[in-house]
């Protein structure tokens, strides 16, 4: 059976698609509509699914080298394209609280971000623990001609550890998020790097908004204030209502999203219950 989609709001932002068991190996032509969709629509959601570590990696590697995550410690210890965001700890790894409870897009801090990500829901609370996400084609297309003027052609600074401080400065509550601690040589491989503000979709063509609240730092040749205010402003303005899909997650959601063009956020449930997702993430080019 081809696939088919369906939109999942009343854009062409996030659609669900059906007619795919991804635990089975997909033939070329199945992998080449999924690369297109996901240029299109950004994110691609699957139910019901039922994946081993394996065929969730074996999936995953269709659309390119996996990343293995520099902060080890979420890392499946048989399986270290795998990172385990789960509240009780799975799979030998151990609990974290709120991984990605912030706007972010994945790895942005890496001089070649990930193309996109696949998130896999094990168990997940019976309500609250959705993922945001934000349309970053959308940010971009309804900036004020003040604001494009402003980003239009200029880098932004991206870096892990600036969010690492930042946010231990302004907010005590994620003292004791063990996320942050980073020993010396995993410090030192979180360099900052340079990225466009707008980047060019390479698949879609569309231009995109890409910068992010939790690691992007500053503005290249910008006064430190003035970057951060303006920072402020654009995370603000992508992440208003109309640009914006909530995933509420079944147990068994495979979400596929683009980094390119989505920034996305955890948001909190009942620690009572609880909350094992497994995610893979795939390597991308130089953004331009
Ligand atoms: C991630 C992430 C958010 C969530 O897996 O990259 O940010 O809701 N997850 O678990
Ligand atoms: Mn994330």
């Amino acid at each position: 059976m081809p696939i088919s989609t369906k939109p999942l709001t009343g854009s062409d932002f996030v659609v669900e698609v059906s007619g795919i068991d991804l635990s089975e190996s997909q033939d070329a032509e199945t992998i080449a509509a999924l690369r297109t969709a996901l240029g299109k629509h950004s994110i691609l959601v699957f139910r019901q699914q039922s994946l081993t570590n394996e065929q969730q990696i074996a999936f995953s590697r269709n659309f390119g080298e996996l990343e293995i995550h520099l902060v080890r410690q979420y890392l499946m210890p048989e399986h270290p394209e795998i990172i385990v965001l789960s509240n009780v700890g799975a799979g030998g790894v151990k609990p974290t609280a709120n991984g990605g409870a912030y706007w972010h897009s994945d790895i942005s801090y890496r001089a070649k971000p990930p193309l996109g990500s696949l998130l896999y829901g094990v168990e997940v609370p019976p309500e609250g623990g959705n993922t945001l996400f934000a349309n970053m084609y959308g940010a971009y297309d309804t900036l004020s001609d003040d604001l494009k003027n402003k980003v239009d052609g200029r880098k932004a600074v991206h870096s892990y550890l600036g969010r690492f401080m930042a946010m231990r400065d302004r907010d005590t509550s994620h003292k004791g998020e063990d996320k942050f601690e980073l020993d010396e040589e995993q410090q030192e491989s979180f360099p900052p790097v340079l990225h466009p503000i707008v980047r060019t979709h390479p698949e879609s063509g569309r231009k995109a908004l890409y910068v992010n609240d939790g690691f992007t730092i500053g503005i290249e040749d910008m006064d430190e204030d003035d970057g951060k205010a303006l920072l402020r402003k654009l995370n603000i303005h992508a992440t208003r209502d109309p640009l914006l899909y909530s995933h509420a997650w079944q147990p068994g959601d495979v979400v596929f999203w683009d980094n390119r063009s989505t920034m996305h956020c955890a948001t909190s449930y009942d620690p009572v219950h609880t909350r094992t997702m497994h995610r893979t993430t795939i390597q991308g080019d130089t953004p331009y």
